[in-house]
Parts: C-alpha cells; structure tokens; sequence
C-alpha cells in the first residue's frame, strides 16, 4: 500500500502524514509543489524526512510557469468570472495538482491519494473529480472525512504524540483559513465567518489598501498574441513572470480586493475575502484587447458560455469533455487577440486608457461622424430601421384596438 500525498509541510498536512502512516500503515509518497504561494520548499523536505519520509519518496516541483500558461491563461482567454466576480483562483489550481498527483502515483507504482481539504467545501470535489478524471481505478483517501480529530485540541495532541514540531502560533486556533498561489490568495473562515462584518485590515497579504495607494497614476501597457499576455510595456515575460509582475504592480495601487459570500458546490453559501491583484488587471485588459479584435457575433457567444466554462472550473470539471469542448472554441475565438493594451493604475481602480492591433475591426473611417466610408449608407439604415419596427408597430396598433 502506498499513497501520494499533497503535502503543503504545514502542520495539518504534517498531522495528515503521520495518521496516514499509523492508521493505514501505508507508505507515504509526499508531493509539494511551488504554484507560487510564496513559501520555501525546503523546509518541506526537511520536515517530511524528519516524519521519516525515505528521500525517494519526496517530490518537490515548481509548476509555477504550467500553472499560469496551461491553466491561468486559458481561463483568461475565456474571461472567466463565477458568480460575477470571483476570479477563480483557488479552483483553477486544484486539476494541475490532482495531475501531478496521479503522475507520480503511477511512477511509484501507488494505488493511493489523499488531500488536505475538509468535508465541507469545494476543493475535496475539485481533487477528487481530478483523480479519478485521470485514474479511474484509484483509492481516495480524504483524512478530513475519515478521522475522529474533531477539535484543535486533539490535533495538536496527536501531533506531540507523534512528534511533529508545532510552531508557536499554530498551538492556538488560526484565525482563517488561507489558500494562495500567483494567481490570489483567499481566506476564509474563522473571523471571516459573519458576513455582517467587515474583514480585519490584518488578513490582506497581497495588496496594499486602496486608501493607501499612492496619489500618483501608474501607467502600463499589456501586450498580448492570441489572447494570452506576452508582455509588460514592451519587455516580453514568461507567463509566471509576467502575472508576478502584474501581481507587483496590483499590490502597490492596491488593486484586486474582493469581499464574496459565494454559493459553493455542495449546497451552502459561504464568505470569502480574495486578493488577486495581477489577474484583477488582466481580466479588464483582456477584454479591452478583444473589444477591437473580435466580431460582435463571436464576443457575445463567448460572453453568453462564459458563466457555464467559469462554474465548470468552479465545480472541479476541468478534465471534462465540456470544460474541453467549450476550451476548443474559447480558443478558436483567441487567433486575432493580437496588440497592445494600455491601463492607467490609481488607488484600486484598473481603467483602459487605450488599445492598438494589427488586426483590429475597430475602422474609423465607418465609424466617424464627419461624411465618408463608402460601405455604410445612411439611406441603407432608414429600411433597417423599419422592418426591425415592424413588428413593434404591429403590437402598438393592436394595443391600440384593444383599447388597453
Ligand atoms: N471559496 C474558494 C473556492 O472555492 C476558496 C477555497 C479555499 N480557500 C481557503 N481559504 N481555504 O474556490
Ligand atoms: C476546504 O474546505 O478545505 C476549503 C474550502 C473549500 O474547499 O471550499
């Protein structure tokens, strides 16, 4: 019996380690993976093999560039938003960690996995319709559902039991829940949990407050080919470095602050305060480079699925023939998605100040007020008019019959 767990090095996942060992009596394969949460890897190996972790059964991987460019950027192109505004963060990273899971069990030949998420929220959904997506024949193991730890004060007694280092500020109760990687960070529960209240000035991590943003704009230029954004004022980045950059500039006009009670997979609503400067640039950005690029008919027929791809990733069908069928034509929609974008940056706010492309639709010549364009004929715009009033009138004179 071997398992491969998604192991973070902190003292949850640590506590979950050990239980797999004790109660299962499993060998246990560890995966962390850098997606650009801001913490150390290192100190993960060290406290695995610490838990008496064989050297080889360690995995260590920075996904940090496949996280943005085959996960982030293909949900950007769609303009993905669930519920109206939450840019999706934590759920689009959880199918390239169930991957990554399954990869490596079928590498050491385990039949098993498991994950740190509780019985009560998405994310158990979003890793486990991953892994059985890509193994249909594996063993779940989902400690929060299964073990009989039910408070604080057992966890940290199952942990001295077991040896496992307990830093000082983890003895008492967190006061959130905390889930980040490049693309946000989220909190949630806790001193989050009366949606009556506003959230603590302590729990933003990522973005400085808006009030405290500088009194000067910032200026920037985002280029994009295909729908994807390649550069910042004219500097080409790799898509990680790229939204790292984006993330810096965010951070710094305190941008991309979202206070949600969202409606989660299973049924209840929950409060979440999310902080996603870079993508909160991106998405208006996107949308302003597609604005000029795409045709009304394929704008408005993207915008219309848009709802329906963004609650697939929400509800953890990333490795579905829909979510891929709907990727297929967001993609399509992206070949001339093709400039250059500039934004004015000011205390919170994100505001298109201009956008070029070589295959832009937008024509002036059609569009000025002054005499011109041969292809558009006001007297053309009298019939079109009318027949589009024909049935309006029709309505209107039976009103009128009727006498209503
Ligand atoms: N509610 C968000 C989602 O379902 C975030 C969940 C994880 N966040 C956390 N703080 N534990 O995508
Ligand atoms: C969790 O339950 O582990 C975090 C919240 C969620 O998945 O929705």
């Amino acid at each position: 019996k071997k398992v491969v767990l998604a192991y973070s090095g902190g003292l949850d996942t640590s506590i979950i380690l050990k239980w797999l060992q004790t109660t299962y009596g499993c060998e246990v394969v560890t995966f962390t993976a850098d997606l650009g949460q801001g913490e150390e890897l290192e100190p993960a190996r060290r406290k695995a093999e610490l838990l008496g972790i064989k050297p080889e059964n360690i995995f260590i991987e920075d996904l940090r560039e496949e996280f943005v460019r085959d996960y982030v950027f293909p949900m950007f192109r769609a303009n993905a938003v669930y519920e109206g505004v939450y840019l999706l963060g934590t759920s689009i990273a959880r199918p390239l960690i169930a991957k990554k899971q399954i990869e490596i069990a079928e590498r050491v030949g385990a039949d098993a996995v498991c994950h740190g998420a509780t019985g009560k929220g998405n994310d158990q959904v979003r890793f486990e319709l991953g892994y059985y997506a890509l193994k249909p024949d594996v063993t779940v193991i989902a400690p929060w559902r299964e073990w009989d730890l039910k408070s604080r004060e057992q966890l940290i007694a199952f942990a001295e039991q077991h040896q496992i280092p307990i830093s000082k500020d983890k003895r008492g109760e967190s006061p959130f829940s905390v889930d980040a990687n490049l693309l946000h960070a989220s909190s949630e529960g806790k001193v989050l949990e009366d949606p009556a209240d506003e959230v603590p000035d302590y729990v933003f991590s990522r973005t400085i407050s808006p009030e405290e943003a500088p009194d000067t704009p910032t200026i920037v230029t985002i280029g994009f080919e295909k729908g994807d954004a390649v550069s910042i004022d004219g500097q080409a980045l790799s898509p990680a470095s790229l939204l790292a950059r984006l993330n810096q500039l965010g951070h710094d006009n305190g941008i991309g602050r979202l206070d949600l009670v969202e409606n989660r997979f299973v049924g209840m609503k929950s409060r979440g305060m999310y902080e996603t400067p870079g993508g909160t640039i991106l998405l208006p950005a996107h949308r302003a480079i597609e604005s000029i690029t795409l045709d009304r008919g394929a704008a408005h027929l993207k915008d219309q699925l848009m709802p329906q791809y963004a609650e697939l990733i929400y509800n953890g069908f990333w490795f579905s023939p829909e979510r891929e069928m709907l990727q297929a034509l967001i993609d399509k929609s992206q070949e001339h998605v093709t400039g250059a974008v500039r934004l004015k940056l000011y205390k919170g706010g994100v505001h298109v100040i201009g956008r070029t492309s070589p295959h832009s639709l937008y024509d002036q010549d059609l569009v000025t007020f002054e005499e011109g364009a041969v292809a558009y004929d006001h007297r053309d715009a009298a019939g079109f008019i009318k027949l589009n009033a024909l049935r309006l009138r029709t309505l209107a004179q039976r009103k009128k019959r009727d006498g209503a």
